[in-house]
């Protein structure tokens, strides 16, 4: 029965991690002929195939014409085979069996930008994790099945680009007007990380050196008029290589390694065997087109990829569930990178903030699953801050108690044991605790487990006998899905300081974990436990989760003066930042006065000080958390409104703290040569020009429009036209059009363009109507919808004022042209359930009204989450 012409019945489509199953047919190799014609795509494919277990020869397919199907030579009929939308069936199949198919399909007309896909005028690329495989051609497209890839490419000579993974075999004519290359990957792969790329792009070459002494050839491909910013990107691929090597041994195994660039991409980069694919804005970057932010981005994704070559790619993921086993190991990896690229405490502040902006709102919500969840309907659901932040967060945990060394004997007793082969969490963990000597498997509770444990600490000094003692409680909320919840292992990093003094004491105390790693680290792993330090002469400050060191929401008695202590006198940067978050969240959410956080902040001792040595921290020091943050902190009763209300009566009361402060800075820093620094000044001077335009001083408007007009720097220009934009300067209207026609060419600063309109405060439903109808303005290209809707989405009020509309609107017009994204921009309503009444109805009622018009799993999927709250 054709499930799809019968709506009503609809089959429960939940996939378990309980009934995985081995693929009853391996795939020794595959053959693939894609031809490109521009109506049409024919691809042949040869599979050599071997049973392994019992069961019929299952291939997977979507949306593909078949012309024909060949086992062992003879072409079968139609009752020889079952073909439904998702898959061809062939029972009693030989154990030997060499598959030969001919199908047909459409990149031309795929919006999905999933499976082979035309991405502009000249140009095919392929997107084939997690199952676009299957949009290409009949094949067990699941990551446990490893096979050698052998790809002829064909096409028309106007796209002269032709390439696959591995090595250039063999290239040359296909008649008059067409050619063709041949590529074979050595390396068995799963087909998730097949990919080819047709069309015509101009190419930066470069080239490495491994540590065994083998040259690979390295080629960034991108438009023309882009190849200058692709230098950078360069680098950083250099850079990563080497840092592989250094920190894991891991050097690289082919003779090539090949980038292409794409602006029609649904998410960040693809970590394709030695041919990533990656959205333009993870690749480009240039001081004049693009942001220090997407400077930083961009070194830290191409690091990402490349370090994918081993943790995903050499060893892969048994099953789709174990997703976190390759991104979590990889997203750690990419920040230790950046840890050793910049400031590691302002790196560490960028990605604790991005966690608890987007992990832990996630964890707390709807939509919130263990970092290996136990079921799915829609595994392109799961590509999430959980899975790859909290998973990060996971191996950090276990790196932090094992320290550098026994980490390494761990990570190498890995790669070690399971090169080659597609594996599972549980693996990872046995690895590790095997090459470390220490056993780590209480930490698999981890992976299994939804939520953002709430870890409760006090502190009680005796001074009779002189010991302080610290007493902690952890706690889940209960999850519906996930019942059972345990303990789970949370090492503590802390730190006691003389009151007095504000030096660091010598902790003494038998139960801290031993390591190679300066900070005291405690490891909590019950319900509830204490700890207790001896020779303790007075009643000290403690600091509790240093370089937070584990994903937990801490609740610990300290006094406002305490943290405006540890603001002060915390030995490092991080310490320092998350003592002035913990300050300001009292602030917003406790109703505590804001004025020792307004002394701290505009003491002398401490940011006039550090705006000379560290700027970049100085910048971060000042971070107050976006209402978006603050939002996700409310459970009931939030109303947008009121928060605004009061996070900027705090930015007005910091821009007044510090009176001649900010002019002075504008004035006076200049940027150094050195990026990191210079960065640091850039993001000082944009907080300044803003901190003056609340003090009411109108030459700011002045300067900014000075400062827009002459820099040829992108951070500075827009840090100046945010400032004209979002106060309605009188110069805001000329400044636009001109980034305009300077730019108008440059679809990633355009993208800048949209988002500062966007994005302001006072922004309606008509500032979104002329934006989504502009001319620039593209359904088709992820990147601009999420500029209109990332800018939008800035300011919560308008996001549950006009804003309800514009996502319900993309979630419907994208669920069958793009449900990744589609389903991805809806969850931006996630959090729909805190709101105050009367509000709350009203979303809920559109929401409601959605649900009968959704058709793909993934949206569907995605809102019937968020309506089960
Ligand atoms: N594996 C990619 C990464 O994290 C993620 C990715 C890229 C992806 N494109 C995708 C996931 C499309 C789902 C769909 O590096
Ligand atoms: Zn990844």
């Amino acid at each position: 029965m054709n499930i799809a012409a019968n709506p009503v019945v609809e089959a429960d489509q939940t996939v378990y991690l309980k009934d995985y199953q081995k693929p009853s047919y391996l795939v020794d190799s595959i053959d693939l002929d894609i031809q490109v014609y521009d109506n049409k795509t024919d691809v042949h494919a040869k599979l050599v195939m071997q049973r392994q277990t019992e069961g019929d020869l299952v291939l997977l397919g979507r949306d593909l014409e078949l012309q024909s199907i060949r086992v062992n030579g003879t072409e079968l009929s139609k009752d020889e085979y079952h073909l439904d939308a998702e898959q061809l069936r062939i029972a009693n199949a030989p154990d030997q069996a060499i598959v030969e198919t001919h199908v047909v399909i459409h990149p031309e007309s795929n919006t999905q930008l999933e499976g082979l896909y035309l991405a502009g005028d000249d140009l095919f690329v392929t997107q084939n994790e997690p199952e676009g495989f299957r949009k290409i051609t009949f094949y067990p497209d699941r990551p446990d099945v490893l096979s050698v890839f052998t790809t002829r490419v064909e096409a028309d000579k106007k796209l002269p680009v032709l390439l696959a993974n591995g090595n250039l075999m063999e290239a040359g004519e296909a008649g008059a007007e067409r050619h063709y290359a041949v590529w074979q990957d050595p390396t068995k792969k799963p087909s998730y990380l097949f990919a080819c790329v047709i069309g015509d792009l101009a190419v930066l070459k470069d080239s490495y050196v491994t540590s065994e002494g083998r040259n690979v050839a390295l080629e960034i491909y991108a438009e023309e008029k882009d190849i200058p910013k692709c230098h950078i990107a360069m680098e950083a691929l250099k850079h990563s290589m080497r840092w592989d090597e250094e920190h894991y041994g891991r050097p690289y195994d082919l003779d090539n390694y090949m980038i292409v660039a794409t602006s029609a991409f649904n998410m960040g980069a693809m970590e394709n065997k030695g041919l990533n694919i990656f959205n333009t804005s993870c690749v480009l970057a240039d001081e004049e087109y693009t942001t220090d932010a997407a400077i930083m981005r961009v070194q830290s994704v191409i690091a990402h990829e490349y370090f994918h070559n081993w943790t995903g790619n050499r060893i892969t993921c048994r099953d789709w569930f174990q997703l976190c086993l390759k991104e979590g190991l990889t997203v750690f990896r990419d920040q230790s990178f950046s840890e050793d690229l910049q400031s590691a405490a302002v790196q560490r502040i960028d990605d604790v903030a991005v966690l608890k902006a987007h992990q832990f709102p996630e964890d707390s919500g709807p939509l919130s699953h263990p970092p290996r969840p136990d079921h799915f309907v829609e595994i392109n659901n799961f590509y999430t801050a959980t899975v790859y932040e909290k998973g990060a967060e996971i191996n950090r945990m276990m790196a932090t108690l094992l320290g550098k060394e026994k980490f390494r004997a761990g990570t190498d007793e890995y790669f070690k044991r399971y090169d080659g082969q597609a594996v599972t969490v549980e693996d990872w963990v046995a690895a590790l605790t095997a090459g470390s000597g220490v056993d780590l498997s209480e930490f698999l509770i981890w992976y299994n487990q939804p939520g953002t444990p709430k870890l409760e600490a006090k502190g009680e000094y005796d001074a009779a006998a002189q010991t302080y003692t610290l007493s902690f409680k952890q706690s889940l909320k209960a999850h519906a899905k996930y019942p059972n919840l345990k303990a789970v292992p949370i090492p503590v990093a802390l730190a006691l300081f003389d009151a007095e003094t504000g030096e660091q004491l010598t902790l003494n105390s038998e139960v801290l974990v031993e390591n190679d790693v300066k900070d005291g680290v405690y490891l909590f792993d019950q319900d509830a436990a204490s700890i207790t330090f001896t020779d303790v002469a007075a009643q000290p400050v403690a600091s509790l989760l240093r370089n937070f060191s584990a994903p937990v929401n801490l609740e610990f008695n300290y006094s406002d003066e305490d943290l405006a202590f540890l603001l002060q006198h915390e030995t490092n940067g991080f310490n320092q930042w998350q003592a002035a978050q913990a300050l300001l969240e009292n602030i917003f959410l406790k109703d505590h006065n804001a004025q020792i956080y307004l002394d701290a902040v505009s003491s002398p001792k401490l940011l006039p000080q550090l705006v000379n040595t560290d700027p970049l921290l100085a910048s971060r020091l000042l971070d107050v958390p976006s209402e978006g943050y603050l939002a996700s902190r409310i459970d009931a009763d939030y109303n947008p409104l009121a928060i605004q209300e009061k996070r900027e009566a705090l930015l007005n009361a910091v821009a007044q703290a510090c009176k001649g402060f900010w002019k002075n800075i504008y004035q006076e820093l200049n940027a150094p040569a050195e990026f990191s620094q210079a960065m640091g000044v850039r993001a000082l001077k944009n907080i300044a020009l803003s901190m003056m335009v609340r003090q009411g001083d109108e030459s700011a408007f002045d300067l900014a429009y000075e400062k827009f007009k002459t820099t040829g720097n992108m951070s500075e220009r827009l840090g100046a036209l945010k400032v004209l934009v979002w106060n309605d300067a009188p110069q805001a209207e000329k400044a636009l059009i001109d980034f305009y026609l300077r730019f108008k060419d440059e679809a990633l600063s355009m993208d800048q363009w949209f988002m500062i309109q966007a994005a302001h405060p006072k922004a309606n439903a008509e500032t979104i109507a002329y934006l989504t109808s502009h001319p620039d303005y593209d359904l088709g290209v992820p990147n601009r919808i999420r500029s209109v809707s990332g800018g939008l989405n800035a300011n919560p009020v308008n996001t549950w004022s006009f804003g309800v509309q514009h996502f319900i609107g993309l979630a419907q017009y994208l669920d069958e042209k793009n449900p990744i994204v589609g389903s991805r921009l809806l969850q931006a309503l996630s959090r729909w359930y805190t709101l105050a009444e009367p509000q709350r109805s009203a979303v809920k009622a559109e929401l409601e009204a959605l649900k009968p018009q959704v058709k793909s799993k993934n949206v569907s999927e995605t809102l019937n989450s968020m309506l089960s709250v």
